[in-house]
Protein backbone atom coordinates (compact mmCIF):
# COMPACT_ATOMS: atom_id res chain seq x y z
CA UNK A 1 0.00 0.00 0.00
CA UNK A 2 1.30 3.08 -1.05
CA UNK A 3 0.90 6.24 1.80
CA UNK A 4 1.53 10.22 1.85
CA UNK A 5 4.36 10.09 3.85
CA UNK A 6 6.42 13.58 5.19
CA UNK A 7 9.64 13.03 5.69
CA UNK A 8 11.44 16.10 8.50
CA UNK A 9 15.37 16.59 8.67
CA UNK A 10 15.23 15.33 4.89
CA UNK A 11 18.77 16.85 3.65
CA UNK A 12 20.33 15.17 6.56
CA UNK A 13 22.05 11.80 6.88
CA UNK A 14 19.35 10.00 8.59
CA UNK A 15 16.21 11.12 7.05
CA UNK A 16 17.82 11.56 3.95
CA UNK A 17 18.00 8.20 3.73
CA UNK A 18 14.88 7.70 5.01
CA UNK A 19 13.21 9.39 1.88
CA UNK A 20 15.08 8.07 -0.58
CA UNK A 21 14.00 4.60 0.95
CA UNK A 22 10.73 5.36 0.80
CA UNK A 23 10.54 6.76 -2.80
CA UNK A 24 12.30 3.54 -3.75
CA UNK A 25 9.59 1.73 -2.17
CA UNK A 26 6.67 3.66 -4.21
CA UNK A 27 5.61 6.24 -1.69
CA UNK A 28 4.31 9.40 -2.15
CA UNK A 29 7.70 11.45 -0.02
CA UNK A 30 6.98 14.94 0.87
CA UNK A 31 10.00 16.72 2.28
CA UNK A 32 10.33 19.30 4.86
CA UNK A 33 13.78 21.27 3.77
CA UNK A 34 14.92 24.79 5.44
CA UNK A 35 15.94 25.70 2.27
CA UNK A 36 16.32 25.28 -1.39
CA UNK A 37 19.97 23.89 -2.10
CA UNK A 38 21.60 20.95 -4.00
CA UNK A 39 20.77 18.38 -1.75
CA UNK A 40 16.84 19.80 -1.66
CA UNK A 41 17.06 19.71 -5.29
CA UNK A 42 18.12 15.99 -5.14
CA UNK A 43 15.45 15.03 -3.34
CA UNK A 44 13.56 16.57 -5.85
CA UNK A 45 14.93 14.78 -8.67
CA UNK A 46 14.08 11.42 -6.99
CA UNK A 47 10.40 12.29 -6.91
CA UNK A 48 10.05 13.92 -3.38
CA UNK A 49 7.99 17.07 -3.21
CA UNK A 50 10.08 19.44 -1.46
CA UNK A 51 8.50 22.38 1.09
CA UNK A 52 10.76 24.70 2.45
CA UNK A 53 9.71 25.22 5.98
CA UNK A 54 11.22 25.32 9.94
CA UNK A 55 10.24 22.64 12.33
CA UNK A 56 10.69 25.47 14.87
CA UNK A 57 7.78 27.40 13.16
CA UNK A 58 4.33 25.53 13.56
CA UNK A 59 2.94 27.55 10.77
CA UNK A 60 4.94 25.51 8.39
CA UNK A 61 4.68 22.32 9.93
CA UNK A 62 0.70 23.11 9.85
CA UNK A 63 0.98 23.59 5.76
CA UNK A 64 3.84 20.22 5.54
CA UNK A 65 1.42 17.88 7.53
CA UNK A 66 -1.81 18.51 5.33
CA UNK A 67 -2.56 15.18 3.08
CA UNK A 68 -0.08 13.33 5.14
CA UNK A 69 -0.52 9.84 6.52
CA UNK A 70 2.99 9.36 8.44
CA UNK A 71 5.84 11.49 8.96
CA UNK A 72 9.35 10.61 10.22
CA UNK A 73 11.37 13.10 12.13
CA UNK A 74 14.64 13.52 13.54
CA UNK A 75 16.12 16.77 14.81
CA UNK A 76 19.89 17.62 15.57
CA UNK A 77 21.19 18.06 19.22
CA UNK A 78 21.05 22.06 19.14
CA UNK A 79 18.16 24.16 21.86
CA UNK A 80 14.89 23.84 20.29
CA UNK A 81 14.45 20.42 20.30
CA UNK A 82 11.20 20.23 22.48
CA UNK A 83 9.66 23.08 20.64
CA UNK A 84 10.31 21.76 17.68
CA UNK A 85 8.82 17.88 19.06
CA UNK A 86 5.61 20.21 20.42
CA UNK A 87 5.28 21.54 17.41
CA UNK A 88 5.53 18.03 15.58
CA UNK A 89 3.06 16.84 17.85
CA UNK A 90 0.59 19.36 17.67
CA UNK A 91 0.43 20.02 14.07
CA UNK A 92 -0.10 16.05 13.37
CA UNK A 93 -2.64 15.86 15.65
CA UNK A 94 -4.51 18.39 13.82
CA UNK A 95 -4.29 17.21 10.42
CA UNK A 96 -4.80 13.48 11.26
CA UNK A 97 -1.09 12.17 10.66
CA UNK A 98 -1.55 8.64 11.88
CA UNK A 99 1.99 7.62 13.03
CA UNK A 100 5.22 9.30 13.70
CA UNK A 101 8.69 7.75 13.49
CA UNK A 102 10.38 10.10 15.90
CA UNK A 103 14.85 9.37 15.63
CA UNK A 104 15.34 9.27 18.99
CA UNK A 105 17.66 11.78 20.75
CA UNK A 106 19.44 9.23 22.51
CA UNK A 107 23.11 9.06 20.62
CA UNK A 108 23.41 5.99 18.23
CA UNK A 109 27.40 6.85 18.25
CA UNK A 110 27.74 7.28 22.32
CA UNK A 111 28.25 3.54 23.12
CA UNK A 112 28.56 1.48 20.22
CA UNK A 113 32.10 1.37 20.55
CA UNK A 114 31.78 0.04 23.67
CA UNK A 115 28.99 -2.96 23.13
CA UNK A 116 28.53 -4.94 20.30
CA UNK A 117 26.09 -7.31 22.18
CA UNK A 118 22.23 -6.69 21.06
CA UNK A 119 21.40 -7.39 25.25
CA UNK A 120 23.31 -3.78 25.63
CA UNK A 121 20.97 -2.03 23.71
CA UNK A 122 17.90 -3.65 24.94
CA UNK A 123 18.37 -3.08 27.83
CA UNK A 124 19.76 0.51 27.36
CA UNK A 125 16.45 0.80 25.01
CA UNK A 126 13.54 -0.99 27.44
CA UNK A 127 12.89 -3.72 25.02
CA UNK A 128 13.97 -7.22 25.13
CA UNK A 129 16.62 -8.09 22.23
CA UNK A 130 13.87 -10.27 20.22
CA UNK A 131 11.61 -7.18 20.17
CA UNK A 132 14.87 -5.19 18.88
CA UNK A 133 15.74 -7.58 16.48
CA UNK A 134 12.52 -7.67 15.09
CA UNK A 135 12.44 -3.85 14.86
CA UNK A 136 16.26 -4.01 13.14
CA UNK A 137 14.54 -6.33 10.10
CA UNK A 138 11.47 -4.23 9.88
CA UNK A 139 13.72 -1.26 9.45
CA UNK A 140 17.09 -2.13 8.10
CA UNK A 141 16.22 -5.57 6.61
CA UNK A 142 19.04 -6.99 8.98
CA UNK A 143 18.84 -8.49 12.28
CA UNK A 144 20.14 -6.56 15.08
CA UNK A 145 23.39 -7.60 15.67
CA UNK A 146 24.13 -7.53 12.28
CA UNK A 147 23.02 -3.85 12.08
CA UNK A 148 25.18 -2.96 15.15
CA UNK A 149 28.70 -4.90 13.07
CA UNK A 150 27.43 -3.23 10.30
CA UNK A 151 27.91 0.21 12.14
CA UNK A 152 30.83 -0.82 13.55
CA UNK A 153 32.62 -2.09 10.80
CA UNK A 154 31.37 1.50 9.08
CA UNK A 155 33.08 3.92 11.91
CA UNK A 156 36.09 1.35 11.13
CA UNK A 157 36.17 2.44 7.51
CA UNK A 158 35.75 5.95 8.14
CA UNK A 159 38.93 6.14 10.74
CA UNK A 160 41.04 4.04 8.19
CA UNK A 161 40.18 6.53 5.22
CA UNK A 162 39.81 9.37 6.73
CA UNK A 163 41.85 10.15 9.81
CA UNK A 164 45.71 9.26 10.67
CA UNK A 165 45.13 7.10 13.22
CA UNK A 166 47.39 3.34 13.55
CA UNK A 167 44.63 0.64 13.59
CA UNK A 168 45.69 -0.57 16.98
CA UNK A 169 43.83 2.92 18.11
CA UNK A 170 41.08 2.62 15.72
CA UNK A 171 40.60 -1.18 17.03
CA UNK A 172 40.99 0.28 20.72
CA UNK A 173 38.62 3.35 19.74
CA UNK A 174 36.20 0.78 18.62
CA UNK A 175 36.39 -1.52 21.59
CA UNK A 176 38.55 -4.00 20.66
CA UNK A 177 41.11 -4.24 23.21
CA UNK A 178 43.61 -6.75 21.23
CA UNK A 179 44.56 -5.43 18.12
CA UNK A 180 44.33 -9.14 16.95
CA UNK A 181 40.80 -9.68 17.23
CA UNK A 182 39.86 -6.12 15.67
CA UNK A 183 41.64 -7.33 12.65
CA UNK A 184 40.00 -10.76 12.40
CA UNK A 185 36.32 -8.44 12.99
CA UNK A 186 37.60 -6.65 10.28
CA UNK A 187 38.50 -9.22 7.89
CA UNK A 188 35.56 -11.26 8.74
CA UNK A 189 32.98 -8.74 7.82
CA UNK A 190 34.81 -7.01 4.58
CA UNK A 191 37.11 -10.17 3.16
CA UNK A 192 39.99 -7.26 4.29
CA UNK A 193 42.49 -6.42 6.77
CA UNK A 194 42.29 -3.06 7.87
CA UNK A 195 45.62 -2.40 6.28
CA UNK A 196 44.89 -3.11 2.82
CA UNK A 197 41.81 -1.10 3.21
CA UNK A 198 43.39 1.90 4.14
CA UNK A 199 45.70 1.73 1.41
CA UNK A 200 42.95 1.76 -0.89
CA UNK A 201 42.33 5.42 -0.12
CA UNK A 202 45.66 6.21 1.50
CA UNK A 203 48.59 4.50 0.04
CA UNK A 204 51.05 6.79 1.75
CA UNK A 205 49.46 5.93 5.14
CA UNK A 206 49.50 2.09 4.51
CA UNK A 207 51.81 1.26 6.91
CA UNK A 208 50.91 2.86 9.84
N1 LIG B 1 19.14 6.95 18.39
C1 LIG B 1 19.70 6.66 17.27
O1 LIG B 1 19.84 5.50 16.89
C2 LIG B 1 20.16 7.76 16.37
C3 LIG B 1 20.79 7.47 15.16
C4 LIG B 1 21.19 8.53 14.34
C5 LIG B 1 20.88 9.82 14.74
N2 LIG B 1 20.27 10.05 15.91
C6 LIG B 1 19.91 11.41 16.33
O2 LIG B 1 19.22 12.04 15.29
C7 LIG B 1 19.76 13.33 15.09
C8 LIG B 1 19.74 13.66 13.61
O3 LIG B 1 20.55 12.73 12.92
P1 LIG B 1 21.04 12.99 11.45
O4 LIG B 1 22.33 12.22 11.29
O5 LIG B 1 19.94 12.72 10.47
O6 LIG B 1 21.37 14.53 11.54
P2 LIG B 1 21.76 15.58 10.40
O7 LIG B 1 22.40 14.90 9.25
O8 LIG B 1 22.46 16.67 11.10
O9 LIG B 1 20.34 16.12 9.89
C9 LIG B 1 19.54 17.01 10.61
C10 LIG B 1 18.46 17.51 9.68
O10 LIG B 1 17.57 18.33 10.43
C11 LIG B 1 17.37 19.52 9.69
N3 LIG B 1 17.01 20.59 10.59
C12 LIG B 1 17.76 21.14 11.57
N4 LIG B 1 17.07 22.11 12.19
C13 LIG B 1 15.86 22.18 11.57
C14 LIG B 1 14.73 23.00 11.73
N5 LIG B 1 14.67 23.96 12.67
N6 LIG B 1 13.67 22.82 10.91
C15 LIG B 1 13.70 21.87 9.94
N7 LIG B 1 14.74 21.05 9.74
C16 LIG B 1 15.81 21.22 10.55
C17 LIG B 1 18.70 19.76 8.99
O11 LIG B 1 18.55 20.68 7.94
P3 LIG B 1 19.82 21.61 7.49
O12 LIG B 1 20.90 20.65 7.08
O13 LIG B 1 19.32 22.44 6.40
O14 LIG B 1 20.21 22.36 8.71
C18 LIG B 1 19.00 18.34 8.52
O15 LIG B 1 18.26 18.05 7.37
C19 LIG B 1 21.17 13.31 15.67
O16 LIG B 1 21.43 14.55 16.26
C20 LIG B 1 21.12 12.19 16.70
O17 LIG B 1 20.88 12.72 17.98
C21 LIG B 1 19.90 9.05 16.74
Amino acid sequence: MKHNLLVIGATGQTGGDTAELLLQRGHRVRALVRRVDERSERLAGLGAQTVEGDVLHLGSLAEATKGIDALYFTYPILPGLMDATANVALASEENGVQAIVNMSQVSARRDFTRARDVGHYARALGYSPRTLTRAAVAAAGVGAKEFIDRRVVLEGKRLLAHGDEPVAGIGARLGFLDTSNFVKYFVQRTGTTPTTFRSRYRPARAAR
